[in-house]
């Protein structure tokens, strides 16, 4: 059976990526702070699917966390053949605004965490064979404060190791989906409603879930699920970008 490790597994995308990897039969390594949440998910796993699930409780802004998790990665007596680095939180986009201690966090979730987890998956899957799935946005492709710049890093990195990593048998794809509903917008103190969104710009995450992992599967690079969003990404290069960066401080994603 395939082992994929899934960050931010709790909630919203990842406990996504958990249940459709499960229900194809995979073994599991959910990672994440809350234990419970966890737990429970795992329990589940194992009840629905007969599928092995293992519990990290890692805060992969820290040391101690990201250290944690890389050691599980190496493990060369239990190699992974997939890994979604998809955990992630958002700030006020006013950056000069907000605490420089929760930006740094910030940047470690987002930038400094993948790309570490990612290292330590490439030294067990070159040659071997396996997916990486980075889970970054469509903010990834417009000038909107420290996100969108950590999404375009993780996007312009996944993009290159693609195509450098594709003849070691490995995989990287970026996801990059607009707005999805998960806790992601509640944990930033917004009420549903709130994010100043109009209803048709939202996915649902089964569905984001859906397009990551055949994406994966097929070998590409970047993905951006729906074609709404995709034609929106399309436009938003065409125009100056004073004008994308006025649109870009509607809402938040
Ligand atoms: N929702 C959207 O509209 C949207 C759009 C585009 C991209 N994304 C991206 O999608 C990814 C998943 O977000 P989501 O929407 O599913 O949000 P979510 O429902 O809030 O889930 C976030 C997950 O990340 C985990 N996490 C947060 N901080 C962590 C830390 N320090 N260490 C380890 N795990 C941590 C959370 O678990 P614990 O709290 O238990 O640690 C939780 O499992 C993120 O990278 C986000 O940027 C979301």
């Amino acid at each position: 059976m395939p082992t994929a490790l899934v960050t931010g597994a709790s909630a919203g995308l990842g406990a996504e990526f958990a249940r459709q990897l499960a229900g194809r039969g995979a073994d599991l390594v959910l990672v994440a702070r809350s234990e419970e949440a966890l737990e429970a998910l795992a329990a589940e796993l194992r009840a629905q699917h007969g599928v092995v699930v293992e519990v990290l409780v890692a805060d992969l802004a820290t040391e101690e966390g990201v250290g944690h998790v890389v050691q599980r990665i190496a493990d060369p007596g239990r190699p992974l053949d997939m890994l979604v680095n998809n955990a992630g939180f958002g700030l006020p986009l006013r950056f000069a605004d907000n605490d420089i201690a929760d930006e740094v966090r910030h940047l470690r979730l987002l930038v400094e965490a993948p790309m570490r987890l990612m290292h330590a998956a490439l030294g067990v899957m070159r040659g071997r064979g396996g997916r990486i799935i980075n889970v970054a946005s469509t903010a990834g492709f417009i000038s909107r404060s420290t996100y969108s710049a950590c999404k375009s890093w993780l996007i312009g990195f996944s993009r290159w190791a693609n195509d450098e990593y594709a003849s070691d048998g490995v995989t990287v794809t970026a996801v990059c989906p607009g707005f999805v509903h998960t806790t992601f917008h509640s944990r930033m103190g917004l009420a549903a409603g709130q994010e100043g969104v109009p209803r048709f710009m939202w996915l649902d995450a089964p569905y984001v879930v859906r397009v990551a992992l055949h994406a994966a599967a097929r070998g590409r690079g970047v993905v951006i699920p729906s074609l709404r969003y995709k034609a929106m990404i399309a436009g938003s290069r065409l125009v100056p970008r004073s004008v994308s960066t006025r649109i870009a401080r509607r809402g938040r994603m």
